[in-house]
């Protein structure tokens, strides 16, 4: 029998930053993300049976050979959990919606899209409908391939990681969060400064976590800053929220800077920008701030504001490569396309 499906996921935006893990991909601290709209990978899976695991693989319909390596070790672990996986043979091809090198992390899109769809197809064996444990089940397989992808089997805010301020919290898998109207349409603008490969895997920048001299004191904070996070989403108060994200973006480089052996990923411009924003807040009163990832590129939260938007195509647009900006929000997660 064979049995195929296609998936598209999109990557999210961590407000508090999933940054050290132990064991088996359990993270330091709890997480919280909101999913974004336009940046997604789609994967196409079919799978026939077969004696063993196999897997046949293109991105952008061309072999990648560093790509299919890491996906036949996702799936040889995703075994151990779903050993039904061991005796299919896979024929999968991706893309994504945003350029390679744009900077963009496809680490969480590709993830959770390969999770739901390599699961899809295990409930398709089963003749079982896609339901919330069907999320539940994706969420951890997306976890154990990458921490982030965790958070993008869902669409809007998410949370990942135990904590005591949310009931069914996990370490295991994350869990949708609600949050005041005021965050329903937050952008995401993504200002492009480098779209050069990356300097350092994340999984290196974590492991160096555990040897960092504040590490006790980074899961500490990120814990508080998960309780006023959760506060300011309840409560609709978007300049508190912007404040714990900027707050979160420093923390998260000093870490890197404060590591040993040490590295840096912010580039002259990730600077400028960041000075720029705060100057304007100062000046306007809008509510306009940054976040950042593992990587020299600037993502500003705003909730729809046409004098913002121009600002930044304005004045901010010189901060970046080759006038490289693109403008996403807040979105509704995966679908199912075939
Ligand atoms: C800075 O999820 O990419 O984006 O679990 O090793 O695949 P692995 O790491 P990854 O780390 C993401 C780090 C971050 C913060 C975040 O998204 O929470």
């Amino acid at each position: 029998m064979s049995f195929q499906t296609r998936w598209s996921s999109p990557s999210n935006i961590a407000i508090i930053k999933y940054w050290g893990k132990f064991g088996r991909q359990f993270p330091c601290n709890p997480s919280i993300s909101f999913t974004l709209n336009k940046s997604k990978s789609i994967f196409e899976v079919s799978v026939l049976e077969s004696n063993s695991l196999a897997v046949n693989y293109t991105f952008e319909n061309e072999n990648n050979d560093k790509f299919k390596a890491r996906i036949e070790k996702i799936l040889k672990a995703w075994c151990d959990f779903e050993p039904e996986i061991a005796t299919l043979s896979f024929n999968i091809s991706s893309s994504n919606t945003f350029p390679h090198s744009s900077g963009i992390a496809s680490s969480a899109s590709s993830m959770s899209a390969l999770a739901l769809a390599t699961l899809d197809i295990l409930y398709q064996k089963k003749n079982l409908d896609i339901d919330r444990e069907f999320y539940k089940k994706a969420s951890f397989l997306a976890r154990l391939a990458s921490g982030s992808a965790s958070r993008s089997v869902y669409g809007e805010f998410n949370l990942w990681g135990e904590t005591e301020l949310m009931n069914n919290s996990s370490n295991e898998e994350a869990i949708p969060i609600s949050f005041h109207e005021n965050f329903k349409h937050i952008q995401d603008s993504i200002l492009i400064v480098s779209s050069d490969e990356k300097e350092i895997s994340s999984s290196l920048g974590h492991e160096l976590m555990n040897s960092n001299y504040f590490a006790q004191t980074r899961f500490d904070q990120a814990r508080e800053n998960t309780r006023d996070l959760l506060n300011a989403l309840e409560t609709g108060d978007f300049d508190h929220f912007g404040t714990i994200a900027e707050a979160e973006a420093r923390s998260l480089h000093a870490l890197m800077l404060t590591s040993e052996p040490w590295f840096f990923l912010l580039k002259e411009n990730s600077l400028n920008i960041m000075a720029k924003v705060r100057e304007y807040r100062q000046k306007t009163q809008r509510p306009l701030y940054f976040t950042i990832d593992a990587g020299p590129n600037i993502h500003l939260i705003y909730p729809p504001d046409n004098e913002i938007k121009s600002f930044i195509d304005s004045e901010l647009i010189q901060y970046t490569e080759n006038n490289k900006i693109i403008h996403d929000e807040i979105g509704l997660g995966p679908e199912k396309l075939s």
